[in-house]
């Protein structure tokens, strides 16, 4: 049977998805009337907690003079670690983390007591009176990440990951290599900086129930947490977010501090607790990106080709383990970023330090490890006296060959190269980097940097059955659409994603899906909304909901329309087949009435991934996502400072799912790391520990301004040759390592002091300290004779 031709008008509708619709929740950002947690009308009867923490970096604790605080205005109870009725334990994966310490403090910080009072001033000024109240017995407390490690103090046991084309091979090309590079670089941490900080809202229900409403990315693990340091059965507690104000990873496993403690006081008072954290205290408790130490040794040839690497990462863990573990196994798996390695042998310790306990932060441990390939390929092009870009080409992955990455995973959707050429182009790169040349012949103070860099970056959790999402979707008998699944909205766009994708599976008008806050009474075990997958496993499950869906309606239409089930279309808000149409309220109606299921549940799982945690060999990941960037700065010799002048993006999202979103994804993460490399510094005080960076008059966040004047984003061709949903790709963290350009631009004027002859010892954050430092050891390693 010939389908008659469709309507002119279905014809011409375009896709839902791929369209750049503004974020579901844009008009309300910035009218201000999104509502975040502390938004939310407060219950009558809520109290407030406040966290009392550790004023030194190690120590014995010997006693809290509850009776002191109890004393204090508006004070109701003061909880400690003896008073939790179930387990004092809130780590994700090691459980060595208690909720409130017990007999001993492992940094300046720790939450020891809990106060809840009537206000939060109360609570607040309460709790303040942490080092009055604590009887303490100070220990020697262990701050920098190589001390701890040569002490050999480490959270979880070191890794090694290697691949040899032989036994002994790495040694050999090492050693016979014709060039030979060893050294040492350093990069500093990360605070995420939400701009909403960390909080908890815990709402006692019926019959030993509690509602949380948690700024979270990872609404499941919260209500595991909760309901053991309760006690309790996970179906007594119910965790909410509808949105975070942002999360970068820093809302994955250190909202369970905070979620617990306003748990555990609400079921002990019977009365709804809220604890929100201050800027200043959420620095001092939680942990951010790890700092990273590395030491390398690589052979090279007279192209710069590596023809062999050996590397040592020690990464700053804190006092626990948190998610350590898995942020040292993305920074070994990223050591390659767009290179291929031929004999390569990397070790990863996780220091344990007396400090907050480092975290998820956008890219885990990917932009630490793929950074120092850069700066060593930086520094091969140097030494050989060719341009950087030149060296990174020579050592690009090959197609089909010179393409297994060091954990055994083959790069089967190489676009580097190609992207790399087109950005080239579009940058106009060459004739920039000539003009640098010219800039600084003529300029003895000033002096301009230019550099290129390009991203690989694996997409899936190395854990396998992280690798999955639920969604519910329900159909209403006016045709709207409700959808919930498992992720969590934190800014990114994933609900605007998600609705996107369920309104083209319906064929429908995008006005006519909502997407609701993150329940875990509605979708159960969900994974952290992390590994930047948010929307490649939720897209995925809701589109599977939306789906069964559609194909339980196709019966009704096509017994409305009196057409072969075979010839409906679902678009244009409609079903359409033989040359008629019923509008999609029409369809529900009719499904309702013959007594169809209205709702649906979906589910995804990512296909083949594997990975043996012991030999760190595998497929962990689904895809790359690819990108190159160039930044050209200028920096001002005399005072370290510098400014941004211009970045070239060209990123690889698939087939976007919303360009819009993916684009503003790209800045965002453009900016953020760059902030990371120059600006961001975090300085624990020496001798106490005490993190003195813990606020923004002391810790520099980019702003507006250092948004460079010219700023090109693109979207690069390409679709997933993974059947990913509609073939687009994860966003949320590979663009992090675009700024890796930014901060070589800056070495790379740095470099121009010293005629580009000699390596600049530039450290991360590229302060205008770090940067004067450099310079000084360029202009002496020049001044001395050859
Ligand atoms: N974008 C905004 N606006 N706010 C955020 O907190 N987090 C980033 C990234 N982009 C974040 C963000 C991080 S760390 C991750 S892993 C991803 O978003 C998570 O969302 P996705 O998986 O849906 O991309
Ligand atoms: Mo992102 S660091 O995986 O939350």
């Amino acid at each position: 049977m010939n389908a008659p031709a469709l309507p002119d008008a279905v014809l011409a509708a375009k896709p839902e998805v791929g369209r750049s619709r503004p974020h579901e929740s844009a008009a309300l950002h910035v009218a201000g009337a999104a509502p975040y947690i502390d938004d939310l009308p407060e219950l009558a009867g809520t109290l407030h907690a406040a966290l009392g923490l550790s004023p030194i970096a190690h120590g014995r604790l010997l006693a809290i003079d509850r009776a002191a605080l109890q004393a204090l205005p508006g004070v109701v109870e003061v909880l400690s670690a003896a008073d939790l009725p179930g387990a004092n334990q809130c780590g994700p994966i090691v459980h060595d983390e208690p909720i409130l310490a017990t007999d001993t403090v492992h940094y300046l910080g720790q939450p020891v007591f809990a106060v809840i009072a009537r206000t939060r001033e109360a609570a607040r000024r309460a709790a303040a009176q942490a080092a009055k109240v604590l009887q303490l017995e100070p220990l020697p407390a262990v701050l920098k990440a190589r001390e701890a490690h040569a002490q050999g103090l480490h959270v979880i046991p070191s890794m090694t990951l290697q691949r040899e084309s032989a036994p002994g091979a790495l040694d050999a090309a090492l050693a016979a290599a014709p060039h030979r590079l060893a050294g040492q670089f350093q990069l500093g941490g990360q605070e995420q900086f939400y701009l909403e900080g960390q909080i908890s809202y815990a709402c006692p229900t019926e019959n030993r129930g509690l509602r949380v409403h948690c700024s979270t990315q990872h609404p499941s693990e919260m209500q595991h947490t909760i309901a053991h340091a309760l006690g309790w059965q996970a179906h007594q507690v119910q965790v909410e977010c509808r949105r975070m104000g942002g999360g970068f990873g820093g809302k994955e496993s250190q909202s369970a501090v905070f979620a617990c403690v306003a748990a555990v006081a609400a079921v002990r008072l019977g009365r709804p607790v809220k604890l929100r954290v201050d800027r200043d205290d959420d620095f001092m408790i939680t942990g951010r990106r790890h700092g990273f130490d590395f030491d390398y040794a690589v052979g090279h040839d007279a192209e710069g080709r590596v023809l062999a690497a050996e590397v040592t990462m020690i990464s700053n863990a804190g006092w626990s383990a948190d998610l350590s573990g898995p942020v040292m196994t993305r920074a070994l798996c990223h050591f390659d970023n767009a290179y291929w390695l031929p004999e390569v042998r990397m070790h990863g310790h996780s220091a344990r330090t007396n400090t907050q306990s480092n975290t998820a932060f956008r890219g885990f441990g990917g932009p630490q490890g793929a950074l120092a390939i850069e700066v060593i390929l930086d520094s091969i092009a140097r030494r050989l006296g060719r341009d950087p870009l030149e060296v990174r080409r020579a050592n690009f992955y090959g197609l089909g060959e010179r393409n297994l990455t060091p954990y055994g995973q083959t790069v089967e959707d190489n676009v580097i190269a190609a992207l790399v050429d087109q950005l080239v182009a579009d940058s106009d790169y060459l004739a920039r980097r000539a003009a640098v040349a010219d800039f600084n012949a003529g300029s003895p103070v000033l002096k301009k940097g230019l550099a290129l860099t390009p991203v690989k970056f694996g997409i899936s959790f190395n854990v396998k059955q992280f690798n999955q999402a639920g969604a519910l979707v329900h159909l209403y008998t006016d045709g709207s659409v409700l959808v919930n699944h498992g992720g969590t909205e934190m800014g990114q766009g994933l609900n605007t994603k998600v609705a996107q994708v369920v309104a083209e599976e319906l064929g429908i008008a995008f006005e006519r899906v909502r997407v609701t806050a993150t329940d875990t009474q509605k979708v159960a075990n969900t994974s952290a909304t992390a590994a930047s997958t948010g929307s490649d496993l939720n897209g995925k499950a809701a589109q599977d909901a939306a789906r069964q869906l559609r194909e339980r309606l196709v019966p009704i239409a096509a017994a409305q329309l009196a057409v072969d089930p075979a010839a409906l279309r679902f678009v244009a808000d409609a079903v359409h087949g033989g040359g008629r149409s019923l509008p999609f309220p029409a369809l529900v109606k009719a499904a309702y009435l013959e007594r169809v299921q209205l709702w649906s549940d979906g589910h995804y799982a990512t296909p083949g991934l594997h990975w043996n945690r012991e030999t760190l060999q595998g497929r962990s990941f689904y895809y790359y996502a690819y990108g190159a960037a160039v930044s050209e700065v200028l920096v001002d010799t005399l005072s370290g400072e510098h400014r941004l002048l211009r970045a070239d993006l060209l990123h690889d999202v698939g087939r976007s799912l919303n360009p819009a979103l993916d684009i503003g994804q790209i800045e965002g993460a453009y900016v953020q790391g760059y902030g990371w490399l120059s600006s961001e510094e975090l300085v624990w005080h020496p001798q106490t520990g005490k993190l003195l960076t813990h606020a923004p008059s002391t810790y520099k966040i980019p702003t507006a301004t250092d948004v460079p004047p010219v700023f090109r984003t693109r979207l690069f061709e390409n679709a997933n040759v993974e059947d990913s949903i509609h073939r687009s790709k994860a966003v949320g963290e590979p663009p992090l390592l675009l700024p890796f350009s930014a901060f070589l631009a800056i070495r790379d004027a740095v470099s121009a002091v010293g005629g580009h002859r000699i390596d600049p010892p530039l450290r991360a954050p590229a302060t205008p300290e770090a940067v004067l430092d450099a310079i000084d050891a360029v202009r002496a390693a020049a001044a001395r004779p050859a």
